[in-house]
């Protein structure tokens, strides 16, 4: 296949918080990368805005040093690197005062797109926002671009929604789910809406039900003390999850368009039904030798924060009437695995009643880590022996059907920054939806509190807390292995 990397327009891109974890991690390295295809052009310009005491030398050298750390191989063999970091500059800021902002006035160049992305805590949100416009900086055409957690209720949401809205239009606003940047979720859209074979499906009638896994393998390691304050079901179900599961379940939008999309997605979050305390599992990996306990790592002995969490939900709608929704999330599971399976319903009436057990149709769908789709279908056995029926899977895994390209998908990341410079809101949040996803949220977190809840402790490298099992038991189903 052909890639096709159109340049985008100049741009000068200011990160706040431009030393920062994700910066390094995530933010400079996806710049590098799309620098290296020739999508970034050569007069954009990256400006870090950070409390450390750097000039734009020093600056240039932690981006060096971040790109060999988190780069990867094909970034080490691009021979970019001394152009990309003449595109880099660092103001060292205060963003509750005063230090800093005069000086980043002079840098940003009129005529080219200006884009602010904000990589700190939600607390310093508003104070940016203010100062960008006090000191006459971003313009009607400026983009900002927050990082998650938007909030950690719906009232603190609408507190920031508003403070943002105080100083930029919601076309400006460009909030980050990093899994909408992921490429098989992106392809979810595609199989849904590209292909005639699965929309007609696509209901209560064929579906049986769906199921949403997002596991890691790895604890919360150093990153306890923000953790132990969040847990799975704000860290990764009002966000990831719910947005994983409007790209299943909502209406074919009338166009691939940021507002088309969106209004839809809302509309299903709206749709979901409260979830009552049976249908949810809450869970905390326990000690596995020398490693810590979830309660070890995030320094509380005490902690009632659940690192994994399991429900079923169901969407009031007539597409989807009785059909469950179970989603689950968990740290410190058996895999890194994270899976979207629609279960199709049983045949009607079998044929073939001698020939053994008979499965339904699964459609899965692999965010990470090997990307790719596999629909399962039954077949003959192939030989003599009679009519003997296989069940095998379709598989359609990327990185073997596209070759080397599924082998150089993009990094979530980067894919949404240049989303943002070319103007483009399909895959960001908008504030109604954040806060739809609050209000669903918040009652079930409460009847934790209410309730004193106490998660179940579950061992390290298994699927989770053995009530899990149980909530798809009951109704006579069972989760999907959680094969890597
Ligand atoms: C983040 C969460 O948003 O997503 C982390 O805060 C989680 O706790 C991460 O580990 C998972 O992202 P990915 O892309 O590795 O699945």
């Amino acid at each position: 296949m052909v890639s096709r990397v159109i340049p985008v327009d100049p741009f000068d891109l200011v990160i706040f918080g431009g030393t920062g974890d994700l910066a390094r991690r995530k933010i400079l390295p996806g710049l590098f990368r799309r620098f290296c295809s020739g999508q970034m052009p050569a007069e954009a310009r990256i400006i870090g805005a950070a409390r450390s005491d750097l000039d734009a030398d020093g600056y240039r050298t932690m981006v060096a040093d971040a790109i060999a750390e988190f780069g990867g191989k094909t970034l080490a063999e691009c021979g970019q690197l001394p152009a990309f970091l003449e595109a880099l500059d660092y103001v060292m800021i205060d963003a509750r005062g005063d230090q800093g902002w005069a000086e980043l006035k002079t840098k940003i160049r009129a005529n080219v797109i200006t884009a602010y992305y904000f990589s700190v805590g939600p607390g310093l949100f508003g104070d940016i926002a203010k100062r960008l416009n006090s000191w006459d900086i971003a313009d009607a055409d400026s983009r900002i671009v927050v990082e998650k957690p938007f909030g950690r209720d719906l009232a603190s949401a609408k507190e920031l929604n508003a403070s943002l809205a105080a100083e930029f239009d919601e076309t400006q606003i460009y909030r980050i789910d990093h899994y909408l940047g992921k490429e098989t979720v992106q392809n979810l859209m595609a199989i849904r809406f590209g292909n005639l074979l699965f929309e007609p499906l696509w209901n209560a009638q064929y579906i049986d039900h769906i199921q949403i896994s997002v596991a890691e393998s790895v604890g919360v390691g150093g990153r306890g003390a923000y953790y132990d304050k969040s847990g799975a079901m704000r860290d990764m179900v009002q966000n990831h999850l719910m947005q994983l599961l409007c790209l299943i379940a909502m209406e074919p939008p009338s166009k691939f368009d940021p507002d088309a999309v969106r209004d839809e997605k809302l509309k299903v979050i709206r749709a979901l039904q409260p979830v009552a305390p049976h249908e949810m599992v809450r869970g905390q990996y326990g000690p596995d030798g020398d490693d810590p306990s979830y309660r070890e790592d995030a320094g509380d002995a005490r902690s009632f924060t659940e690192s994994y969490v399991a429900l079923k939900t169901q969407i009031a709608n007539w597409r989807w009437s009785g059909v469950p929704f179970y989603l689950r999330t968990g740290k410190r599971l058996k895999a890194r695995t994270s899976e979207i399976a629609v279960v199709f319903k049983e045949l009607p009436h079998s044929i073939f009643e001698e020939s053994g057990d008979q499965t339904q149709n699964v459609l899965a769908i692999q965010l990470q880590p090997n990307e790719g789709i596999t629909l399962d279908v039954t077949i003959k056995e192939p030989g003599p022996g009679g009519m003997r029926l296989a069940h095998v899977p379709l598989d359609m895994t990327f990185a073997e059907t596209l070759g080397d390209d599924a082998e150089e998908a993009p990094d979530a990341y980067e894919r949404l920054i240049m989303d943002v410079i070319r103007g483009n809101q399909t895959l960001f949040m908008r504030g109604d939806e954040v806060e739809a996803a609050w209000a669903w949220t918040d009652p079930i977190i409460e009847s934790w509190v209410d309730r004193h809840d106490v998660p179940k402790v579950y061992e390290p490298g298994s699927t989770g807390p053995e009530d899990a099992l149980a909530l798809l038991h009951r109704d006579g189903r069972k989760w999907r292995d959680l094969a890597p």
